[in-house]
């Protein structure tokens, strides 16, 4: 079994753990969006644009209220208000990458409000939510465990947990390339235009010690959600998760 959450060098507990991401992202915030869509191929829209299509039957109910944790800069908050035609909310720990979301909802003219917050303590009250959803943040946790648990609470029940994130392609051939890729080309690309080079290759490093589908599975399974599957989408670079509050 994989750690129990993310473990950036030179951090120790989950205090110094979050404090060290959110710094990192803090740094990268103003070139997130080109960075994300140019190392991806911008294959990242595709990605949470099956999600949100996997979503559509919540999304679509008029009374459905929806939280995206770890919204970052709003690109998977804008794809579902654009589904639900409706305010949606989103959350983040990060006050630089709230702006960019805030700016970019400003220039859609969209509904959505995003909320500083962090994930593994929600300010939220129990059953709040018929869907939380998190994309390329989970990975991020100091406890995984912990922030399902925080999930789980402020859904209703009944309520649909959707995770999108990196995962580990199960076939070796394609698994050896996207480590070369991941390890070797993305650390000096990403490095170059963030500036920060610390940033791209913890990017790698948390994909590598996170676990796989299965194992997030069980996670989520011992978290006490229920009806919990998953889809893995280009080869098994990502998955989609998704669970149930019983
Ligand atoms: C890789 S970005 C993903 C952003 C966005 N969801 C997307 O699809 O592009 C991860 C985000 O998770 C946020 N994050 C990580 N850990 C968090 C936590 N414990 N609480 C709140 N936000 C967190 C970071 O600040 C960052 O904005």
């Amino acid at each position: 079994m994989k750690a129990a959450g993310t473990t950036p060098l030179g951090a120790a507990g989950e205090e110094q753990t979050s404090r060290w991401v959110r710094e990192m992202f803090d740094g990268v915030a103003r070139r997130y969006d080109v960075l994300n869509h140019l190392l991806s191929f911008n294959l990242d829209k595709r990605w949470r644009a099956r999600t949100v299509r996997r979503l559509r039957p919540i999304l679509s109910r008029p009374d459905s209220r929806v939280l995206d944790l770890c919204c970052g800069t709003g690109d998977m908050l804008i794809a579902m208000e654009q589904e639900a035609q409706r305010k949606l909310y989103g959350s983040d720990f990060c006050h630089p990458m709230l702006t960019a979301a805030r700016e970019k909802l400003g220039a859609r003219q969209m509904r959505s409000q995003v909320v500083e917050g962090d994930a593994l303590r929600l300010a939220f009250r129990d059953g709040t939510f018929d869907l939380v959803t998190v994309a390329f943040g989970v990975r991020n946790f100091a406890n995984y465990a912990k922030g399902f648990g925080e999930i789980r609470r402020v859904l209703k029940p009944g309520g649909t947990f959707a995770i999108l994130e990196f995962s580990h392609p199960p076939n070796p051939l394609i698994r050896w390339g996207n480590n070369v890729y991941c390890n070797k080309l993305l650390p000096v690309v990403g490095g170059l235009i963030s500036g920060s080079r610390k940033a791209y290759s913890y990017l790698p490093s948390s994909v590598s010690k996170f676990p796989d589908a299965g194992q997030l599975s069980q996670i989520l399974r011992d978290s006490g959600f229920q009806q919990v599957t998953y889809q893995h989408m280009t080869f098994g670079v990502v998955a989609l998760h998704l669970a149930r509050k019983a």
